[in-house]
């Protein structure tokens, strides 16, 4: 179980923030099949463009299941703390910060992981965000912005000071984006050095990882993220495997096809027809892909182009399978 200033998680087991995948509707899924908490897409510390329609979806949080934490991206301290306040007062219980983004765009505004260059503004942001808010404020980090300047453990140590309530670190720099594997050797030092609650975070992709990478750590929790597209009982498996030992078993087609069918349902709902069955179609790739003969179906689904067609097609592909088998382990 994991503390976040006042608030118990039921486990350990953490949705990672993901920019255009854990909205809403898809952090619901993954929290009813075992993630103890969700961290929603980043979204600017820029009010002016929070009327955008990625930032409204992006902040609706109506209907959450649990923990209503929200991440917020930015390098202005003001701002960031601003930011925080409104989310906060519209509900979010805990706010993260983004220093972890790799992406360009991100980057070039000296954002997301670009801010772990410059220790001084990290502090200046972190201690103004986190004195701007009652609620738990947390920080995600890569372990540094390249080999050279691996620098987690001197971030880790001026988000203590700061009042960081929990550290995330994905094991990887900057520099290396999402290629080769994640690392944990820096994620270990920076746990044995630290007293605030680590979460370790890169390519846990099953149970037996998340053991490995819970024991090689010693972090107090873990967050999944890409594993979990297609996947979101992932989290159940590995709630299972750390509580037994022993592998939960996989889940029949049937249920399978509840939690698409709900999921699918909540996106439908969520983002309206047209978007709706725009951003189904990669999650029900995702979900294919673990479907005997999954593949197959892809391109037709891709080609539909209304909720009532998607629906059919659904149950069409349904009928051709046993919902009382399992999925192969
Ligand atoms: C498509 C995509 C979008 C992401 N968006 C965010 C984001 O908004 N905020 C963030 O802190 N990390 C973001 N990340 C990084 C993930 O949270 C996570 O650190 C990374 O995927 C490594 O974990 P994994 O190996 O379990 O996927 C994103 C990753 C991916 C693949």
């Amino acid at each position: 179980m994991l503390t976040i200033g006042s608030h118990h998680l039921d486990n350990n087991l953490i949705l990672a923030p993901m920019a255009g995948i854990t909205d809403l509707p898809f952090r619901k899924v993954c929290k009813q099949l075992g993630a103890g908490l969700s961290i929603s897409e980043m979204v600017t510390s820029d009010q002016r463009l929070w009327q955008s329609r990625k930032s409204l979806h992006r902040l609706n949080h109506v209907g959450e299941i649990g923990l209503n934490a929200i991440q917020i991206a930015g390098t202005d301290p003001q701002m960031m703390a601003q930011a925080a306040q409104i989310c906060s007062a519209e509900g979010a219980q805990i706010i993260d910060i983004n220093m972890g983004c790799p992406a360009k765009k991100v980057c070039k505004k000296a954002a997301g992981s670009a801010l772990l260059k410059d220790e001084a503004l990290v502090a200046n942001i972190l201690e103004t965000v986190v004195n701007a808010v009652s609620v738990p404020v947390t920080l995600k980090i890569r372990t540094g912005w390249c080999k050279d300047t691996r620098n987690a453990l001197s971030i880790a140590k001026i988000a203590e000071q700061s009042g960081i309530a929990a550290l995330t670190i994905h094991g990887r720099t900057r520099a290396c984006r999402f290629k080769g594997c994640a690392e944990y050797d820096t994620i270990a030092e920076v746990v044995q050095r630290s007293n605030i609650p680590i979460i370790a975070n890169g390519d846990i992709n099953t149970p037996d990882k998340a053991q490995f990478v819970l024991d090689y750590t010693g972090a107090d929790a873990i967050m999944v993220g890409r594993a979990a597209q297609g996947r979101p009982w992932i989290f159940s498996e590995i709630d299972y495997f750390l509580k037994t030992g022993v592998y939960q078993k996989p889940p029949m087609i049937g249920d399978i096809k509840k939690v698409i069918v709900q999921h699918l349902t909540e996106l439908h709902n969520f983002y309206g027809e047209f978007l709706g069955v725009r951003i189904a179609r990669k999650h029900f790739g995702w979900y294919l892909a673990h479907l005997p003969q999954g593949a197959c179906y892809s391109s037709q689904f891709n080609s539909l182009q209304s909720v009532t067609e998607q629906n059919s097609y659904i149950s069409s592909i349904f009928q051709n399978l046993d919902e009382n088998e399992r999925l192969a382990a």
